[in-house]
């Protein structure tokens, strides 16, 4: 836990704690649809991928978010991973968390894929992608908006 932000992030080696069905109800209250992936996803992969980066953030004991970084399913040529289901509950945002769980994924996906992508429709978590070196594909790909090549400098702090 950093201090400043009051929020512990942590690799799981295991599968997610019990609070993330409650996390996942709040996300498709909310219309976050893609979150739906994720309880599958739970429910089916419980003994870790042994490739997969998997981060949950903490607040004291509440599960605050979670993010995850994977091979990209769509991709076979298994240089290319692929950040999932970034997530922070609504009551925690805008003090970092987002932005901290994605780079807890990158750099774990550094030496793993040369490119990451993703696919975003949230102008907010755009704006952290493109800091960290996303660029936006522009239509060009149908299941991915963003992408990076994993060689590239993470965010340095100043924006
Ligand atoms: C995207 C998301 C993960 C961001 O989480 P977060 O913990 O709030 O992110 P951070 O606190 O790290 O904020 C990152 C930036 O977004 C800004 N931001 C956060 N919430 C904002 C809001 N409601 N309006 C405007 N800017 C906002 C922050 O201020 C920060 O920018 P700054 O450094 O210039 O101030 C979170 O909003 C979320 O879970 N959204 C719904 C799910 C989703 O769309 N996930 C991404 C799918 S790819």
């Amino acid at each position: 836990m950093t201090p400043q932000d009051g929020f512990s992030v942590e690799r799981l080696e295991r599968a997610f704690p019990v609070e993330l069905n409650a996390l996942i109800a709040e996300a498709l209250a909310e219309g976050d649809d893609f979150m739906s992936g994720l309880a599958e996803h739970a429910r089916t992969a419980d003994d870790l991928d042994a490739e997969e980066g998997r981060f949950v953030g903490w607040a004291a004991d509440r599960l605050a978010g979670v993010a995850s970084i994977t091979a990209d399913p769509y991709v076979t040529d298994g240089l290319t991973g692929r950040l999932r289901w970034i997530y922070v509950r609504p009551v925690f945002r805008g003090r970092g968390l987002g932005e901290r769980l994605v780079r807890a994924c990158l750099d774990y996906g550094a030496g793993r894929w040369q490119r990451i992508r993703l696919h975003t429709e949230n102008p907010i978590a755009e704006r952290i992608y493109l800091r960290f070196g996303f660029v936006a594909l522009g239509g060009t790909s149908p299941r991915a908006t963003h992408e990076r090549s994993s060689g590239q400098a993470q965010r340095d702090g100043n924006g």
